[in-house]
């Protein structure tokens, strides 16, 4: 009897292939977008900025910087680069002076935190 299956061999290698290179590609940028204490454990959160913008600054950025194109990563761009990128789309996505403070911080922390030595 002729044995039913979704889809041939060929397609199902390829799906498979599919769902471990999107594995492998979620763990790198996860990597980058490191939390508010690591940044702080690093020594890399500039004077006067609180745990909870970074806090606020991280959670922003997932919710707001992936609706017009791919998300960016903050090991893409210097921490110099940073805030203008983010002053640029804050004022395109309609956010307000309090919310880019807090991407800033943390972009410009996470992107430092980055480009240091892994220990
Ligand atoms: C309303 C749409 C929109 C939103 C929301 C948005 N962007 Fe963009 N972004 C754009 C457009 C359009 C471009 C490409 C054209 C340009 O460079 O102006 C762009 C380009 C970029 C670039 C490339 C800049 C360069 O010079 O290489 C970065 C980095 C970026 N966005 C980061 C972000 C971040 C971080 C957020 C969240 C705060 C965000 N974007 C939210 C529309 C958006």
């Amino acid at each position: 009897m002729k044995k039913i299956t979704g889809l041939p061999t060929g397609a199902r290698l390829s799906v498979l292939l599919a769902v471990f290179f999107g594995l492998a590609t979620c763990a790198a940028s996860f990597d980058s977008l490191r939390l508010p204490e690591q940044l702080v454990e690093r020594g890399v959160v500039p004077q006067g900025v609180s745990i909870e913008s970074l806090r606020r600054g991280r959670a922003l950025a997932l919710a707001e910087c992936k609706e017009c194109h791919r998300f960016r990563l903050p090991d893409e761009y210097p921490p110099g680069a940073w805030p203008g990128i983010v002053r640029d789309m804050g004022a395109q996505a309609s956010l307000n002076d309090g919310q880019i403070g807090d991407l800033e911080a943390y972009f410009v922390s996470a992107s430092k935190a980055a480009r240091l030595p892994p220990r």
